[in-house]
């Protein structure tokens, strides 16, 4: 059976990772998608609201798995056993960081390849960072993130707003 691991912070989900991670479930026997920490990033959302999140919007997939991990994803990968790392690409940016990432992943677990997906033209524009911005300021998300969610993330910034 050949696995592959979805990887990300997912702050939240947007509808370009939903569609990688589909594309991969397409390609691959088993996906474990994997809440991870960038050490780089300030989150909004807990882990396990990343998974929840998740959850929702992919519960009709039943060869797809979704969990938080606290550590390598390298590490990740040998537990899971898995084939491979997949992730989105959107730009050139992305690449160079991604590229960066693979070939730390493969140092440190020489059994796991990265496999790079393009995103469709549709989400080239779209990130969680953008989402974020939009939702903060009470702007429209309904194109940007799963329909499960969208209330869920409207609610989380309106509280913030009201705190402000
Ligand atoms: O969605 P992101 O923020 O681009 O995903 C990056 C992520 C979470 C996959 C990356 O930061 C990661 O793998 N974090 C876990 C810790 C780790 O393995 N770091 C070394 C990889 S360079």
């Amino acid at each position: 059976m050949k696995t592959c691991i979805c990887p990300g912070s997912f702050d939240p989900v947007t509808r370009g990772h939903i569609d990688i991670i589909k594309r991969a479930a397409l390609i691959f026997d088993k996906v474990y998608v994997a809440v991870l920490i960038n050490s780089s990033k300030k989150t909004v959302f807990t882990v396990d609201e990343r998974v929840e999140m998740l959850k929702k919007s992919l519960y009709l997939n039943d060869n797809i798995t979704i969990e938080g991990f606290s550590g390598l994803l390298s590490d990740y990968a040998k537990m899971k056993e898995s084939d491979a790392i997949v992730k989105g690409l959107r730009s050139v940016t992305d690449f160079e960081n991604e590229f960066q990432m693979s070939l730390i992943n493969k140092k440190l677990n020489p059994n796991v390849d990265t496999i790079f997906l393009n995103t469709k033209a549709e989400y080239m524009y779209l990130s969680s960072n953008m989402v974020k911005e939009v939702a903060f300021y009470g702007g429209d998300i309904t194109d940007f993130v799963p329909p499960e969610i969208l209330e869920q993330i409207n609610s989380k910034f309106e509280k913030t707003r009201n705190e402000n």
